[in-house]
């Protein structure tokens, strides 16, 4: 096992050792292949360098008590890459290759998944980007598929502990009809300036409101939003939001837990009545979110009072890495074992 400070991982860049390659040309997708080297050699006139033909995926792989690895919801993620793809004109990745590339490069980086006691876990970056040479604006005719991974701690620096978010109505992350539903990278770049103001100003992340009414709440730049309200699960309904798979796993888990789950559309102004509120997702697992403040109105609204979690979102996270630990039986089928 590589040395590393498992217990203190932050989310930042790791070099391991492997990563997977497939390219698409000729409209079929070729030969998968293993290489140790970090860098991509491609055309400067790359479209994914130009035009934005980049989408990507985000899962996780845990070591468990018993040493086996689990990765979460695997398939759900190569669904999801699929879509992204169509939406900006690239290849699907077909679910089989997706499914083969992710458990190979895990395979091949075992030793960097951190040991159980850290609450640590292997990032698993997928990618697809488009590396055929065009100036016209149109999609190229050459694609790269690839796998790496990332041994990480918790995105959120003090990891399950109380965060606080910035509402920013100067910006907005994807456009009404424009592609916040699906993961390319232009949503991020249109990110960094909120996220660099908010983090100067001390919160956490930005959340963001529907970008045609700013009436509504949509998501965090990394993250999907949720909130409890008297053993209700309520989440956004958005066209212009990520479709989370850890939003949708909590959901889950919360229908089985008894609450009742409202999936629609969240008005601002609800903010003053939830009894807690969360950031969701891979990276973030659950930010339990302490305040929100909405620099435009003035408007200040605060949760976690005692300085704690809420106790339905303590459940709903240990449930969540029960699960994905391996510590609580996989009732759900979610998690793929590899060896
Ligand atoms: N929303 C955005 C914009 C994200 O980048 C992410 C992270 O992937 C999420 C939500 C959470 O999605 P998931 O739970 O599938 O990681
Ligand atoms: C994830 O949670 O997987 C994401 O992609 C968020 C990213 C900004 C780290």
């Amino acid at each position: 096992m590589p040395s590393l400070d498992w217990k203190n991982l932050g989310f930042n860049y790791i070099k391991t050792k492997y990563n997977i390659r497939c390219y698409y040309r000729n409209g079929k997708w070729g030969e998968t292949n293993v290489t140790d080297s970090e860098n991509i050699t491609m055309h400067m006139a790359a479209t994914c360098l130009h035009y934005g033909q980049e989408c990507f995926e985000g899962l996780k792989a845990f070591r468990g008590k018993d040493e086996k690895v689990r990765i979460f919801r695997l398939d759900e993620n190569a669904k999801r890459l699929k879509n992204s793809a169509r939406e900006i004109c690239m290849p699907e990745v077909p679910e089989d290759l997706f499914r083969r590339a992710v458990i190979r490069a895990v395979e091949l980086n075992k030793d960097f998944v951190p040991p159980y006691e850290s609450g640590a876990s292997l990032y698993i970056r997928p990618f697809l980007i488009g590396t055929g040479e065009k100036v016209g604006l149109q999609p190229s005719d050459e694609y790269l598929f690839m796998v790496f991974v990332n041994p990480v701690g918790p995105y959120f620096k003090d990891g399950f502990k109380p965060i606080d978010l910035l509402i920013d109505q100067d910006k907005d992350r994807a456009a009404p009809l424009g592609v916040g539903h699906v993961k390319v990278g232009g949503n991020y770049a249109a990110t960094l300036q909120s996220l660099g103001g908010a983090h100067k100003k001390g919160y956490d992340s930005v959340l963001y409101l529907d970008p045609k009414e700013k009436k509504y709440i949509d998501e965090c730049g990394p993250a999907n939003f949720f909130a409890i309200k008297d053993d209700i699960y309520i989440t956004p309904e958005s066209k212009s939001i990520l479709p989370s798979i850890t939003n949708k796993s909590l959901i889950t888990i919360a229908e089985d837990l008894g609450m009742e789950i409202q999936k629609r559309k969240v008005e601002f102004s609800e903010l003053a009545h939830f009894d807690e509120v969360g950031a969701c997702g891979t990276a973030a697992i659950i930010g339990p979110v302490k305040k929100i403040v909405d620099e435009k109105s003035g408007k200040v609204f605060e949760y976690c009072k005692d300085g704690n979690p809420g106790p339905i979102s303590t459940k709903l996270y240990n449930k969540l890495r029960a699960i994905q630990y391996g510590d609580e039986e996989d009732e759900y089928g979610w998690v793929t074992i590899v060896d």
